[in-house]
């Protein structure tokens, strides 16, 4: 093979092994909604692949337990409340250094009413959670990751915010979960010259505390699979390799993009 440019000759000696992208040592990451679900499971894959992690969410005796097994930072904090969210990333940069990775996995509904009913009061909440506290935390880690001259930025979203659900109503999270796409296409393009990349993934229902009546009643497990093309209930695992791979190297040259893991739901 020809290497033409001094260019293309640097780019070829950075090249690592495919298996090597999907290492983090050394990097200092924050998983929000860390406490249970696909933010512990993303915690723990992770720290498997050498990142230390900063793990944050209200319930501190489990982010306790969670952060004595992968050696990481228990941060407690209510994303809801805006001076608790402005804590998190200068308490994990004094603690741990300044973080290259954020995944901002927190994340609620508050009302299962139909749109026409659902109250001011639940539709402020679900934003403040679910997209202004992962927009808040991304700005404060920025300083940081120019500095590091990279850093990847995964938001976890929903195909609620790609597609309508309409069988349980959940009109204020939607509008969340599709600010969150906004939301990356624009960081991903304004922090790209910093090579700081924005993704959002957007799963498909699995199986967490939120999401457990659904999976254990008939009716529901038959509306999951109507639905659903590819057989299997899913688990946070089956979500967590897509954060994996675009938290490191493997993915240096995806940004902006918001990835649907939903065994086929808006595939449809
Ligand atoms: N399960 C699904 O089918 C599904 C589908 C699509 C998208 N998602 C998204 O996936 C993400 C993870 O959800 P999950 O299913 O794994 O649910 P989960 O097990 O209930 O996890 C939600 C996490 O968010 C944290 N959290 C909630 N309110 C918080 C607050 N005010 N401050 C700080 N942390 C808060 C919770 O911790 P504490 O209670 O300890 O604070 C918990 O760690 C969410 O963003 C959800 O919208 C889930």
């Amino acid at each position: 093979m020809e290497c033409g440019d001094k260019r293309t000759r640097e780019t070829m000696t950075d090249m690592t092994l495919p298996g090597d992208g999907f290492r983090l040592d050394g990097r200092v990451a924050i998983v929000t909604g860390a406490s249970s679900g696909l933010g512990a499971a993303v915690a723990r894959a992770l720290a498997a692949v050498g990142a230390r992690v900063a793990i944050v969410a209200r319930r501190e005796d489990r982010l306790a337990a969670l952060a004595k097994e992968i050696d990481g930072l228990a941060v407690g904090a209510d994303l809801l409340e805006a001076d608790q969210v402005d804590t998190v990333v200068p308490r994990v940069a004094a603690e741990l250094g300044g973080p290259q990775i954020l995944v901002n996995a927190a994340g609620n509904i508050f009302s299962q009413a139909r749109a026409e009913d659902e109250s001011a009061d639940a539709l402020a909440r679900t934003l403040a959670l679910n997209l202004v506290a992962p927009f808040r935390l991304s700005q404060q880690a920025f300083p940081h990751m120019r500095e590091a001259g990279r850093g990847s930025i995964v938001h976890i979203s929903s195909i609620s915010g790609l597609v309508g659900i309409g069988s349980i109503p959940q009109a204020s999270y939607a509008a969340s979960k599709a600010g969150l796409s906004g939301l990356t296409s624009e960081l991903a393009v304004q922090w790209a010259r910093h090579r700081i990349r924005v993704n959002t993934v957007a799963p498909g229902f699995f199986r967490s505390e939120i999401t457990g009546d659904l999976f254990d009643t008939e009716s529901g497990q038959k509306w999951l699979h109507r639905n659903t093309p590819l057989p299997d209930d899913a688990t946070p695992e089956d979500i967590v390799g897509a954060v994996l791979w675009l938290a490191g190297d493997a993915a240096r040259f995806v940004t902006g993009q918001t990835i649907a893991v939903d065994g086929g739901w808006t595939a449809r």
